[in-house]
């Protein structure tokens, strides 16, 4: 098994369970309520956890009451998160609306992000393998380089979900890109083998994975053809919230295991498949 740091965002997530959306000016009572840790990569380092890796997380952490949510979760599936820079303020929160296998996310964060002397602490030879949210370029751009020279054996992964100034400063550098379908459409693609193409070319050494939500996932290796792994359909789809989180976990998984793309890509789908089939991340029973 393999150790692995997860670099991005760790939120309080307040999931209400819906029978239709809200309009404007509409009071509704909620189904359920769930208030749980939530965050791309704290999600993916939960599922990485369970699939029986050494994860750790690091990503600031509020120095408020809240943050206990999110640290409980952590200990309970034992992710590491003894390294986070504790700052005051409150967590980064999320309102999660869920109807009809549908979601809707509001979002609000006023929690800095690592800074570049948050970093001096990670020693990026003490792990197997290392992902980045995609999030303040400036800070990572650096981080990622010194990485790759002090550690050149730790294979570094990139999640590219939303755009962000100055990102494609950051395609040169790690062996896996893992790409939104929301970020293929803000660079006007909606066909994802033509957004791969395009992606090869400004990251020629990297293999490319795009989720496409019901559609299941596409993917390239450096030197290959784009193929495509059908989405792994539930019987019933109960909750897509962190999906994608999820499919990135089975995609590395794989991949740190020395998988071809294309076995990790479809094991990507099948573990996100099986996520949409319950609420939530715990995904003991169905590995
Ligand atoms: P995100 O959850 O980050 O928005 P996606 O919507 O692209 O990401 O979903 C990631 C992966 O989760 C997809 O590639 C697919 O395999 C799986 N997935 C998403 N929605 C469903 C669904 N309704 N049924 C089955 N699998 C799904
Ligand atoms: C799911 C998720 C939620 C969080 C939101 C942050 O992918 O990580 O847990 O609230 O996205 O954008």
């Amino acid at each position: 098994m393999a150790r692995i740091l997860l670099i991005g965002t760790a939120t309080l997530d307040l999931v209400f369970g819906l029978d239709h959306f809200p309009g404007a000016d509409e009071e509704m009572r909620a189904r359920s309520l769930r208030v749980c840790r939530g965050g791309n990569a704290a999600n993916t380092a939960v599922v990485l956890s369970q699939l029986g890796h050494e994860t750790e997380f690091f990503g600031t952490l509020a120095d408020a009451p809240e943050t206990a949510v999110i640290e409980r979760d952590f200990r309970v599936h034992g992710v590491a998160y003894g390294a986070c820079p504790r700052l005051p303020g409150r967590p980064p929160t999320s309102a999660i609306y869920l109807s009809d296998a549908r979601r809707s996310i509001v979002h609000y964060r006023d929690l800095p992000e690592n800074s570049a002397e948050h970093f001096d602490s990670i020693s990026p030879a003490a792990y197997d393998w290392i992902h980045f949210e995609c999030r303040n370029v400036a800070v990572i751009a650096p981080v990622i380089r010194r990485f790759r020279a002090l550690a050149p054996g730790v294979r570094i992964s990139l999640e590219l979900e939303k755009p962000r100034a100055e990102m494609e400063l950051l395609y040169p550098w790690p062996n896996v890109l893992i790409c939104s379908r929301g970020f293929a459409a803000h660079h006007q693609f909606t066909e994802p083998t033509a957004f791969l193409d395009w992606m090869r070319g400004k990251a020629p050494q990297a293999v490319l994975a795009l989720g496409w939500g019901e559609v299941g996932a596409y993917g390239c290796a450096p030197d290959g053809a784009v193929f495509h792994a059908p989405a792994a359909q539930p019987e019933t789809v109960v909750d897509t919230l962190g999906a994608g989180d999820t499919f990135n976990a089975g995609l590395l998984d794989a991949l740190v295991k020395g998988g071809s793309p294309e076995m990790a890509l479809w094991q990507g789908v099948t573990l996100a498949g099986r996520k949409c089939a319950i609420e939530g991340l715990h995904l003991e029973g169905l590995l």
